[in-house]
């Protein structure tokens, strides 16, 4: 899939089939994260690939499923992530941009995941505290994001705005998300 296709039919998935993610094709979701644009160039993102079993029902509790619509968006246990990438920030290294290298390495990853058909679902509603225990994460990195990822077992599309932004499911299962108007948000020359 090319750039602007892989974005654009990109959508956050929940459900996922049982299905594991290539090695190499893993390897290359972690090569476009360390290659991100980086402030300053510190490089502060580390990542915590959590790919064995028991590790990943540990962190399962830890993390929140589309919260305006809970608890319909919550994976039964045979539609779970098949691996799980914790994005770190050491703050000894960056002390102020760490947030947006994360975003970064995070975009990156799911578009690179995306256009080989891995679907994803960026995870902010996280229990910070209880991910740094089970993975034993030192105090000086912050844990800003958790990434999901495995082939799709649901279906997600754009919706136009009609004054709420509020995403929904329908009877089937699909979500329905709904996206603010080009003419609503870019401004040509004056605001
Ligand atoms: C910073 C950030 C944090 C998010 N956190 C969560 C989360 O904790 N749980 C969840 O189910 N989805 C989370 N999402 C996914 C959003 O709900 C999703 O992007 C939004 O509904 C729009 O859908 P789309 O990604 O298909 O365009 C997060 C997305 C972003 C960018």
């Amino acid at each position: 899939m090319d750039v602007y296709k892989t974005i654009i039919s990109r959508r956050t998935i929940r459900k996922f089939k049982q299905k594991p993610i290539p090695e190499k094709l893993l390897n290359r979701i972690l090569e476009s994260a360390r290659l991100g644009a980086s402030a300053g160039n510190l490089q502060p993102c580390e990542f915590i690939v959590v790919n064995e079993l028991k590790a990943k029902e540990a962190l399962f509790p830890a993390l929140k499923w589309a919260f305006s619509i809970a608890p319909r968006g919550n994976p039964e246990k045979d539609e779970r992530p098949v691996t799980y990438i914790i994005t770190i920030v050491n703050t000894k290294i960056s002390p102020s941009w760490g947030l947006v290298d994360a975003s970064i390495a995070m975009e990156n990853m799911i578009l690179t995941a995306w256009s080989e058909g891995v679907a994803s679902c960026w995870l902010g509603a996280i229990d910070k505290e209880n991910i740094r225990q089970i993975f034993h994460i030192p105090q000086n990195y912050n844990i800003e994001f958790v990434l999901a990822l495995g082939y799709p077992k649901e279906k997600s599309v754009v919706e136009d705005y009609k004054g709420d932004v509020k995403y929904w499911k329908d009877t089937k299962g699909k979500y329905h998300i709904p996206k603010r108007a080009l003419r609503d948000i870019v401004h040509f020359d004056i605001y």
